[in-house]
């Protein structure tokens, strides 16, 4: 049985981090709404309390019954968890005179608590809270402090009950993933037995044990998600497994016969369908961005329906569904968002049963998987990719012609990131293609002047999008160096014929997007 950390989600931003650090200690974890501990599971090792957009005095805070797993399981409780638990057992919180946020270093703490096993003296935590704990109940102790924070941590009275007002998961807390590890390791007795390799091993016995002899179908999109998916079922069922890869034309340069020819040499029963003449008509005249995005998603529904009504007696649909896709978020009114999306409703048209083996895993983790699986690098390591393509990187309409161009030059910029000699923050030899979350070209719906010998030119621009990001939600743009920048430009506008401007978008998101449409 995989012991777990149980991380009852009270709304904070940073709950996925905390989810994502205790993996990170090769320890399995599961993030669930504050309101839905899973008391009947027998794996449980520890529970942690995450943060809130809340008061804990606000009237719409999420609440549970503490006594339900109090004294049962070792508690840590994290900002409003540390706040939720000091209130409700008789303790004070009250508004912060000024907002507490930001870097603040512990002025003192017990060196011998085992949370704090091995914390420096003054280690820099995090701090990002409206309220704060002013007096704690009678049975607790506090355990450390800051400048500003006479409160910073506590314990209840011999138990195995923690909070802290700091966020350990936030990288700004020097000490942070040592204390997750006292509490997750030291306290809780984690083994830390989870690693790709066990994942491996126990997920493809469970797909032999739930699939059986059925025939199993995925669509490939080129990611790394459908990709280690595929393998990963391909190992547990070989040729039970059929994959279709759509080619809807909007696609990277070359990529649809470089990516179909990976997988083959993966030993993947693939099925590469070229659709582009399908979607380039259906698209003809599309200028609107949801609307490209919807009759994409159609027209790839379509497709894959009919090649997998080809095939005889499939029972199931595989996606490579990942845990960011899955986990319930909470919203400030207190409904559950269930933010998984898979693609566009096919289970349902095809009447087919969903598979989704990744659906536990982080991205990094994916990636880590797909190494142990054995896979190239460059599948591995690739840049998230839009469904939609380059049509969503065309502004206006589609066509062709507009395709190549985007292609030609795209290929110039991912080619360039790719031959880009950096050192990484230890010094250790990368490309800058590595140090990028995402990067793209985007063709833009004017033209303009220019002049290229003697001749006076009215050709395209387009824009180079280069971001740095941790999972998409925020990015900022990349900072390239202005020589490498140079050297994109000139290529594209000497190689690219129809492109005579290069612009750099240096917008972050929010308030923007990473795509353009
Ligand atoms: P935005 O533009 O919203 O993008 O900042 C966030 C991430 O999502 C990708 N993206 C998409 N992926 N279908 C997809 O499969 C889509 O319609 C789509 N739109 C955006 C985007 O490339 C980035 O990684």
């Amino acid at each position: 049985m995989q012991e777990k950390i149980i991380i009852l989600d009270f709304g904070s931003q940073t709950t996925q981090l905390i989810g994502r650090r205790i993996r990170e200690l090769d320890t399995y974890c599961e993030i669930v709404p504050y309101n839905k501990f899973p008391h009947n599971d027998p794996s449980v090792i520890g529970v942690i309390l995450s943060g809130s957009p809340f008061s804990v005095y606000d009237e719409n805070a999420f609440k549970i019954d503490l006594t339900t797993i109090r004294g049962k399981y070792p508690i840590l409780g994290i900002c409003y968890g540390a706040q939720f638990m000091a209130y409700m057992n008789g303790g004070k919180v009250e508004p912060a005179g000024t907002r507490e946020y930001g870097r603040a270093h512990l002025a003192q703490f017990e060196g011998k608590n085992p949370l704090f096993r091995n914390v420096r003296k003054h280690s820099q935590v995090w701090m990002s809270h409206g309220d704060t704990i002013t007096a704690i109940p009678d049975n607790f102790k506090a355990i450390a402090s800051t400048d500003k924070v006479a409160i910073a941590a506590y314990q209840a009275k011999n138990e195995k009950l923690w909070g802290v007002q700091f966020h350990p998961e936030v990288y700004h807390t020097e000490d942070g993933t040592r204390i997750l590890k006292n509490f997750v390791v030291d306290i809780c007795g984690s083994k830390q037995d989870w690693s790709a390799a066990s994942f491996i091993e126990s997920t493809v016995a469970q797909l032999k044990e739930q699939l059986g002899n059925d025939k199993v179908v995925l669509g490939l999109s080129g990611g790394v998600d459908s990709s280690v998916a595929a393998v990963l079922l391909n190992r547990a069922i070989g040729k039970n497994l059929t994959c279709i890869f759509v080619d809807h034309g909007m696609l990277r340069k070359n990529e649809f016969k470089n990516v179909l020819h990976d997988y083959e040499c993966l030993g993947l029963n693939v099925i590469g369908v070229d659709a582009s003449k399908k979607f380039f008509s259906e698209l003809s005249g599309v200028t609107e961005p949801e609307r490209k995005r919807k009759v994409i998603g159609k027209g790839f529904i379509d497709v894959f329906d009919e090649e997998a009504h080809k095939l005889k007696d499939v029972k199931w649909l595989a996606q490579g569904t990942i845990y960011p896709d899955c986990i319930e978020s909470l919203s400030i009114t207190g409904t559950v968002i269930k933010s998984h999306h898979n693609v566009g409703g096919l289970p349902e048209k095809m009447n087919l049963k969903l598979c989704e083996p990744l659906r536990l895993l982080f991205k990094d983790e994916v990636r880590r998987v797909g190494h142990q699986l054995g896979m190239p690098e460059h599948l591995i390591t690739r840049h998230p990719f839009p469904g939609p393509g380059l049509a969503v990187r065309i502004l206006g309409d589609i066509t062709p012609e507009k395709v190549r161009i985007l292609q030609d030059a795209d290929d110039i910029f991912i080619q360039g990131l790719r031959d880009w000699k950096v050192k990484d923050a230890q010094g250790n030899d990368t490309v800058l293609y590595h140090q990028v979350w995402q990067a793209g070209v985007i063709l833009l719906p004017i033209q303009s002047v220019g002049v290229m010998g003697d001749e006076r030119t009215y050709e395209q621009a387009v824009a180079l999008r280069a971001v740095t990001s941790t999972d998409a939600m925020t990015a900022d743009w990349a900072h390239l160096p202005y020589e490498f920048l140079a050297k994109v430009s000139n290529d594209i506008i000497n190689k690219v014929k129809g492109v005579n401007r290069v612009t750099y978008d240096i917008s972050s998101k929010p308030p923007s997007t990473i795509e353009w449409e």
